[in-house]
């Protein structure tokens, strides 16, 4: 499972989740998300539909075609975000991450944390060779975040992504294989001895 340990926040699953919750975060983050989570804002429209949302979230966890890992402060026990794995290709074996935090959150190095945490699981859990995270060109934290955890810039996909006002949008495609990951992470180990 998730091997995490923060005084700040804790990574939890599907099942402690309160559709009531997760509105109110997409609710609060609509125009913060509206480039990275597009088709979750649309789908979480109202309380009723992300209702539909998370049942079909959890439906996707049980079928072992993704994961949702969602980030709590442990003070106030506010839900402030997710990290989630999705595009499994057990035949290469790969996998993408995408990840969002509350907008009042960011800039705390939380969600670096989160994805450190959810590589783990990538690696150790689900035997991944690589993983790899598309965002936007202009998405500098999220690149930061990539890059924070590893990750090596693989290239630029041009014109890959319509972006919410309709525009084709360049991306940046980052990419860790588990060879780099054990590498760092044997590296980081050492570090902190
Ligand atoms: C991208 C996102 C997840 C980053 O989360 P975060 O918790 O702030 O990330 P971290 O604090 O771990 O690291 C972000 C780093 O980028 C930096 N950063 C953030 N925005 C930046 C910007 N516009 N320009 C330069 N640096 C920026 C931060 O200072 C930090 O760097 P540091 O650790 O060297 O100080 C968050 O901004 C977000 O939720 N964005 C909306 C959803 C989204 O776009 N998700 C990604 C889809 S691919």
């Amino acid at each position: 499972m998730i091997n995490h340990k923060s005084d700040i926040f804790s990574i939890q699953t599907i099942e402690t989740i309160q559709s009531d919750d997760f509105f109110n975060l997409i609710e609060k983050n609509r125009s913060h998300l509206a480039l990275g989570f597009p088709y979750t804002i649309l789908k979480c429209a109202t309380p009723e539909s992300t209702k539909d949302y998370l049942k079909e979230s959890a439906k996707t966890i049980a079928d072992k075609k993704g994961y949702f890992f969602y980030l709590r402060n442990k003070k106030t026990e506010a839900l402030i975000g997710l990290v989630n794995i999705k595009n499994i290709n057990k035949e290469i074996p790969l996998c993408e991450l995408g990840y969002f935090i509350d907008r009042e959150y960011q800039g705390k190095g939380i969600t670096s944390m989160a994805v450190d945490a959810v590589l783990h699981f990538c690696f150790e859990e689900l035997q991944m060779n690589k993983v790899f995270i598309c965002t936007d060109k202009v998405n500098i934290g999220s690149q930061k975040v990539a890059l924070k955890n590893g990750f090596l810039q693989e290239g630029i996909l041009r014109n890959e992504f319509k972006n919410p006002k309709g525009e084709l949008n360049d991306v940046v495609y980052f990419g860790l294989l588990r060879s780099d990951y054990y590498k760092n992470t044997t590296v980081k180990r050492n570090k902190e001895k």
